[in-house]
């Protein structure tokens, strides 16, 4: 009886492991939504990618030029200016750069750029972000910045106060 209770649990675990494989996130989402004081708001598609994980944005009510576009440690937009969504997502310890530089922190998208309308499209294939592991995004923080990403300033690239914040989550 105790064995067969033990084989049970055991093929139960294996399904599961099964299931879950099957299941494993393939896109994810952030809806920004403005800090107080500003209007910028916007989606962020992540997609899995053969070589890492696809970044589409569109950003709305931003002031015309380059926006600092980064994932940020905490998912958590609670305060006004959003600084509750912590520093950048560094999971290697490493200084801040250009998205395509060496190092850089996983979460340095660099920036987007609107037009004279305030909107702007971005598109870029990471390669060091992931879904899993310790490089994961979900749960992190998406914050749009008033200043551009110089790219090179450390911590951050003196890109200014936060505009914009979303939590990164699981979508279909
Ligand atoms: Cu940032
Ligand atoms: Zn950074």
């Amino acid at each position: 009886m105790k064995i067969q209770k033990t084989i049970f649990i055991t093929s139960v675990f294996i399904l599961s492991s099964a299931a879950f494989a099957a299941d494993a996130v393939t896109t994810a989402k952030a809806v920004l939504a403005p800090t107080q004081g500003n209007t910028a708001s916007g989606v962020v598609i992540f997609t899995k990618a053969t070589d890492g994980v696809k970044v589409v944005a569109d950003v709305t009510g931003l002031t015309p030029g380059e926006h600092g576009f980064h994932i940020h440690e905490f998912g958590d937009c609670s305060a006004p200016d959003a600084m509750s969504a912590g520093g950048h997502f560094n999971p290697k310890h490493v200084d801040h750069g250009a998205p395509n530089a060496t190092p850089h922190h996983v979460g340095d998208l660099g920036n987007v750029v609107a037009d004279a309308s305030g909107n702007a499209h971005y598109e870029y294939v990471d390669k060091s972000m992931s879904f899993s592991g310790a490089n994961s995004i979900l749960g992190r923080g998406m914050i749009v910045h008033k200043d551009k990403d110089d790219l090179h300033s450390q911590p951050v690239g003196n890109a200014g106060a936060r505009v914009a914040c979303a939590v990164i989550g699981v979508a279909k």
